[in-house]
């Protein structure tokens, strides 16, 4: 999808501010060379190349990438599910980035074999009932228009359980895996956060682009989504996991 680099630093500041927790689970050692798979603008990358580690970043936004290089970043136009580096890294992080690569068995193959035998995966991504509240107002608005949502939804929210459950067979040994609510203080109303962050929902449907479709969401959500401060919240969920690679796992073993 294409990001507003200048839209993305106003209004998901928060994106790498929660990211600094995932970075403690992380906890990148100097020397080690890490990937950051779905990099944004590079601020999370950055802390990373801050402790002595060799950093390389990929994203497959162009204007985010050119953010990431301007900040001096090893920094990569590239998916998750294109990528095919061979066992280069000590560990991959991602945050809120995984829940726009659909395809999550070739992203997990191809991170297991981008690592290092002992490497590390590390990544907070929306677990499932992520944003719900939001995803059935525009649902709701689509089928008013004569639209089915699921031919747009450009996300997955995995359970715990699923994710859990793929990361096995994939052939990555647990660590620590949660999933939790966050409910997240937005800067914007939802209609604002549906500008930033759901432009597939937006510029792919024949309904987009469209005022009245934000603002209709915006109003039908406020009961649930805005305090009586009138502050703005996001029903965010996420599933937040350490893995580790132990060895290639045996073929259709
Ligand atoms: C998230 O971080 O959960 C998220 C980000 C963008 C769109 C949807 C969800």
């Amino acid at each position: 999808m294409d990001w507003s680099v200048d839209d993305y630093a106003e209004n998901a500041s928060f994106v790498s501010q929660f990211g600094d927790d995932v970075l403690m689970l992380l906890n990148p050692v100097s020397g080690e060379h890490i990937l950051d798979l779905g990099c944004g603008n590079g601020e999370l990358a950055e802390k990373i190349a801050a402790k002595g580690c060799k950093v390389t970043a990929i994203d497959s936004s162009k204007e985010m990438v050119n953010a990431a290089q301007t900040k001096g970043l090893n920094a990569y136009v590239m998916s998750g599910e294109d990528m095919n580096f061979e066992t280069e890294f000590h560990a991959i992080f991602s945050n809120a980035a995984l829940h726009w690569m659909k395809s999550s068995d070739k992203v997990l193959e191809n991170v297991f074999n981008a690592l290092k035998i002992n490497g590390r995966f590390c990544a907070e991504m929306g677990g499932s009932g992520n944003v719900q509240t939001i995803i059935t107002q525009i649902y709701t608005e689509l089928d008013r228009r004569g639209l089915n949502g699921d031919n747009y939804n450009p996300w997955y929210f995995p359970s715990k359980e699923d994710y859990a459950y793929q990361l096995e067979k994939t052939g990555f040994q647990i660590d620590f895996i949660e999933q939790f609510e966050r409910p997240t203080k937005l800067v914007t109303d939802v209609a604002g956060w549906i500008k930033t962050f759901a432009k597939p929902f937006l510029n792919d449907t024949p309904a987009s682009p469209c005022e009245d479709f934000i603002q209709d969401i915006n109003q039908a959500v406020a009961d649930t989504l805005q305090d009586k401060n009138g502050i703005w919240y996001a029903d965010y969920v996420r599933l937040r996991f350490n893995v580790i690679k132990n060895e290639k796992p045996i073929p259709n073993a």
